[in-house]
């Protein structure tokens, strides 16, 4: 009995902050881990490059370091690409549409001390010709690891397109998610899982991007 309580509570709990995090995403809180060994790999990649960056911030000079020393010839670059390759075969990446099949959605983990309270989320993009999505905020900032699925996918950072790689806009930053060039997963992290869909078009941006 006392375990039915508590997880009642938990499970309360949980929901309040998801709608706080992401208040227009209907999917499920998170990706149940302990059902995918992929998803339990990625994780625990995510944590390896966690522990290398945790103390960095996000901005254009996160965007330049991680392109130089973080780019596709790095194992953990290759692995966090080849993991959530992976995972969108077996279904858990990216399975919630949000405007069709061209635009889903899933969040892999909430922030916690084990991801150095960064989120992890998911989303799957395709166009080939520019196509934006949910215009939003990032009160702390973003890291963007750009997964190709077609060679020539690339998304638009605050620094401009970026092909296989990374962006990672900086705190109060705002934007649209777009992509060109064919299909691609923006496998991003957000400190404290802190975004916001209340920033509009011309709203002004903060002095660095
Ligand atoms: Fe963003």
């Amino acid at each position: 009995m006392i375990v039915v309580i508590s997880f009642h509570f938990q499970f309360q709990i949980h929901n309040r902050i998801t709608m706080n995090l992401d208040t227009k995403d209907a999917s499920p809180v998170e990706v149940d881990v302990q059902k995918y060994p992929t998803a339990q790999k990625l994780l625990k990649r995510c944590q390896d490059f966690f522990d290398e960056i945790e103390n960095l911030t996000p901005g254009a000079a996160l965007e330049s370091y991680l392109n130089a020393s973080y780019g596709p010839s790095n194992p953990i670059y290759r692995d966090l690409c080849a993991l959530t390759l992976q995972g969108l075969k077996e279904g858990w990446v990216a399975n919630f549409p949000i405007d069709g099949e061209k635009y889903r959605r899933s969040k892999i983990c909430l922030p916690k001390p084990e991801t150095r309270f960064f989120s992890v989320t998911t989303v799957y993009m395709e166009s080939k010709e520019e196509y934006a999505g949910q215009y939003h905020s990032h009160p702390y900032g973003e890291i963007n690891c750009v997964v190709q699925i077609d060679e020539g996918a690339e998304l638009m950072g605050m620094q401009g397109w970026q092909g296989a790689g990374w962006t990672s806009p900086g705190a109060g930053t705002h934007h649209y998610p777009q992509v060109r060039g064919g299909a691609l997963i923006a496998l991003f992290f957000l400190p404290a899982g802190r975004i916001s869909y209340k920033a509009k078009p011309g709203d002004p941006q903060p002095v660095a991007l």
